[in-house]
């Protein structure tokens, strides 16, 4: 079984899985990458038993837009009711390292504004402990001398995203080589920096489920 064929039983999984929970009123929050996007696809199915969704990146907002899925301003969305996209890595604590779209702001927007956060990954995402894949930070641009510097301190080594603007309108850079002990302490300390606007840590608002496709099935943590 191919990563894109995990990627995609684990997103029909959290069909299943949110599906019981929706109705005529439900908002659906979703998230940015190619597992998000299998979601998004699988998502266009049930297209009638929801009201509207919240996205977490311009890119995502059109492959909805293209499956004819209304798409609201967060702001004027109200209660979302679940928020379901992808990560870079997962520990058993359920604490994710994300960004690897770039989208990680947003992403972190719509999971604190849903009632419910649902990550779908393939296996190869499961990792005992965060860091080895870079670590996205979403900084203002005047500030990126400042944050990289920061950086170094925290025993990482930062590395300017080229040629890639966020949403936002801001830079990356991708820290390597941090061994992410304490996922919420880091989260924290990173986002004190001045300059940063959001780092790829998700583990203050970690994921109330994950769902976990395997070449021996689906499993859940
Ligand atoms: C985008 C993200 C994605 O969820 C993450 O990069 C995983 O992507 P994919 O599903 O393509 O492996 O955080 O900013």
């Amino acid at each position: 079984m191919t990563q894109d064929t995990r990627k995609r039983r684990a997103a029909e999984a959290a069909i299943t899985e949110i599906a019981p929970l929706l109705d005529a009123k439900s908002v659906v929050g979703v998230g940015t990458g190619s597992t998000a996007n299998a979601f998004i696809d699988a998502l266009a199915a049930i297209k009638h038993t929801f009201d509207a969704t919240v996205a977490s990146s311009k890119a995502s907002a059109d492959r909805l837009n293209g499956h004819g899925i209304p798409v609201l301003d967060l702001n004027a969305a109200g209660e979302v009711l679940v928020y379901v996209d992808g990560a870079d890595e997962v520990d058993g604590n359920r604490c994710l390292l994300k960004g690897g779209g770039g989208a990680l702001t947003r992403e972190k927007i719509v999971a604190a504004s849903s009632e419910r956060f649902v990550c779908i990954v393939d296996d190869s995402k499961m990792v005992d402990t965060l860091g080895a894949f870079p670590l996205p930070v979403e900084v203002v641009p005047m500030a990126r001398g400042l944050v990289a510097r920061a950086l170094v301190e925290f025993g990482g080594a930062p590395e300017w995203r080229q040629e890639f603007t966020t949403d936002n309108g801001n830079i990356i850079l991708d820290v390597h080589g941090l061994k992410i002990a304490d996922p919420p302490a880091l989260e924290s300390a990173i986002n004190d920096i001045p300059g940063v606007v959001c780092n790829g840590v998700f583990a203050r608002n970690a994921a109330d489920l994950v769902i976990v496709a395997s070449h021996e099935g689906v499993h859940t943590l």
